[in-house]
């Protein structure tokens, strides 16, 4: 069939058949069909969504489109995590490591920050000499001794997806769920995993501001994952707010390390404890989910999760010292407090514009050619609900060139918007989906 024709059955509200869907992904991958007509039926997608045999024969295409890993060698079931992104979201270092600790294998391939959300390959490659990009059997040498390994998309992992993601990005289209929940799974089905904990975020600061549209997307994601006989939980999970302090890279991965080294924030700390909890029942090493959470804790206690942590910093090339002494990481020359203008009860913060904040003092990418600066970021010093007396702080930016901390603060101000009278702060989990 000519792409054309495909295109018109999308267009029109029809179905378009399995056998033709898997060659135009396979002639996407090929580049043999040219960007304006994969374009155009990434519109026709948006506009007409898909159903959900299209919607399982679309990502089974795209993940088929380049290798699948065999992962079948290592022992165990594996498991990983995926956020869909947000502020300060630095659960999987010290989530992974907790889990691998815990006994499940989690093969984590993971990707960079990019507009105001960050991105985990960055904050890892903070820590000197870390390698995100090794072979394949290099990942599974690393997988097989630490039980965890943190690499970035390769080049033969759903090749479809990295074409069409780029076209949608300069067509307006990638706000789609069927786009966005094929283009997450057909990645993550590639990885060769058993089970999958999705972390969907909601608010301010994430990709869908409400909660219908976050709920449609996790049921998405999950009926993809389950179709393709794969055991998958979402939580839905509040980004009206950064989670934890830290928004940067060296940063973000300092506050991951304290956190298993028995410090950092109480609202990382929960989040980590379950999601971790529901990786472990999905590993099948707990009875229940109050065995699977006092595991986790254990882990954190013990040091088991440091230690994997810093075994896997060590087959990937990294410095190791970071681990006993996060001081090592790079660190910005200067900082300046954010001050509240009025007193008040802190009632909203545009998550969004903290993590363009971050992005303006370069920590984040515009676009993906930007080069970032991992000492640079903020501290958050005020949470939902507080109540602020004027002057005090609102958030700390860290810095080394004063012109981009005069261009960032501003945005901060307006981030934080401060009212009168109490609010209730929203919960950090909305719901889990099983
Ligand atoms: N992340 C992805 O991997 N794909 C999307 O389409 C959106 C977010």
């Amino acid at each position: 069939v000519r792409p054309q024709d495909l295109i018109r059955v999308k267009r029109d509200n029809g179905e378009m058949p399995p056998e033709e869907i898997r060659c135009f992904i396979d002639g996407v991958a090929r580049s043999e069909i040219p960007d304006y007509q994969a374009a155009a039926l990434c519109m026709a997608i948006f506009w007409r969504g898909l159903s959900e045999a299209e919607l399982s024969v679309w990502t089974d295409a795209m993940l088929h489109s380049g290798r699948v890993l065999d992962l079948s060698s290592i022992p165990g079931r594996k498991v990983d995590k995926h956020s869909t992104g947000g502020v300060g979201d630095k659960v999987s270092l010290c989530l992974a490591p907790l889990v691998a600790a815990c006994g499940v294998s989690v093969p984590m391939i993971s990707g960079r920050g990019l507009g105001h959300t960050g991105g985990t390959l960055d904050k890892l490659e903070a820590i000197p000499g870390f390698r995100t990009s090794i072979s394949v059997d290099d990942f599974m040498r690393v997988v097989r001794d630490a039980k965890l390994a943190l690499i970035g998309q390769t080049d033969d992992l759903a090749p479809a997806d990295r074409k069409l993601y780029a076209l949608r990005d300069v067509t307006s289209t990638v706000e789609s769920i069927p786009l966005i929940a094929s283009s997450i799974m057909s990645k993550k089905l590639a990885e060769g995993i058993d089970a999958l904990v999705l972390d969907v975020k909601v608010g301010s600061g994430a990709f869908m501001k409400d909660l219908e549209r976050s709920r449609q997307l996790a049921e998405t994601l999950c009926g993809i994952g389950r179709r393709a006989g794969k055991q998958v939980t979402a939580f839905l999970t509040d980004m009206n707010q950064p989670l934890g302090r830290e928004v940067g890279n060296a940063s973000e991965t300092r506050e991951a390390i304290e956190i298993l080294q028995g410090k950092g924030p109480d609202d990382l700390l929960d989040l980590t404890l379950q999601l971790g909890a529901e990786m472990l029942l999905l590993g099948g090493v707990a009875a229940d989910q109050d065995d699977a959470l006092q595991r986790v804790r254990q882990a954190r206690r013990s040091g088991a999760g440091l230690e994997r942590l810093r075994r896997c910093v060590e087959l990937q090339g990294g410095d190791p010292r970071v681990i006993d002494n996060p001081a090592l990481l790079p660190t910005a020359r200067h900082d300046r407090v954010v001050a509240a203008q009025r007193a008040g009860t802190l009632a909203e913060v545009k998550t969004e514009q903290v993590g363009i904040a971050g992005m303006v003092l370069g920590a984040g990418r515009k676009t993906v050619a930007d080069v970032i600066d991992h000492a640079v970021g903020l501290t958050v010093a005020a949470r939902l609900g507080d109540t602020l007396r004027a002057g005090d702080p609102l958030a700390v930016l860290h810095f080394n060139d004063p012109t981009r901390a005069d261009a960032a603060e501003p945005i901060l101000l307006q981030a934080f918007v401060i009212g009168d009278g109490p609010i209730t702060p929203p919960p950090l989990v909305y719901e889990v989906l099983r």
